[in-house]
């Protein structure tokens, strides 16, 4: 099925120039930017958008590091574009990502990891929700 998924590319990415790079990879994947904005978050905000992880050891970082820079926050589209996208990405930790994926080619480490992206269409519509207005998303 015709799927929506919210993607962040974070700030190690966008600090190295790497949006367009990233972006031709979701686009050679068959996936449509629908949705697209370039943010800088505030901690408090990257906290809230992370809160599923609050209690992980590495919550605070995590925060800290996503507010560091500017990220562009956009919604993919396309058939099963969850598991598409996280394909894509390739593993969390760079150290474990296939060939080809955006974190083999440009993460840094597990936490500078490049991007970001929902993990299931139940989550893929609350973080969309978090980002964008209906208005903002046109398919
Ligand atoms: P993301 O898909 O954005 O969702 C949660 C993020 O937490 C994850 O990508 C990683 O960047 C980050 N993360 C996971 N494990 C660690 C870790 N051990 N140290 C720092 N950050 C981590």
């Amino acid at each position: 099925a015709i799927e929506r998924t919210l993607s962040i590319i974070k700030p190690d990415a966008t600090k190295r120039n790497l949006t367009g790079k990233i972006n031709a990879k979701f686009e050679e994947a068959g996936l449509r930017i629908v949705a697209q904005k370039r943010i800088r978050l505030t901690k408090e905000q990257a906290g809230k958008f992370y809160e599923v992880h609050k209690e992980r050891p590495f919550y605070d970082e995590l925060c800290e590091f996503m507010a560091s820079g500017p990220v562009v926050v956009q919604v993919l589209e396309g058939e099963n574009a969850v598991a598409k996208n996280r394909e894509v990405m390739g593993a969390t930790n760079p150290a474990d990502a296939a060939e080809g994926t955006i974190r083999k080619e440009f993460a840094l480490s597990v936490g500078e990891n490049s991007v970001h992206g929902s993990d299931s269409a139940e989550n893929a519509a609350k973080e969309i929700a978090f980002f964008f207005s209906d208005l903002e998303i046109v398919g």
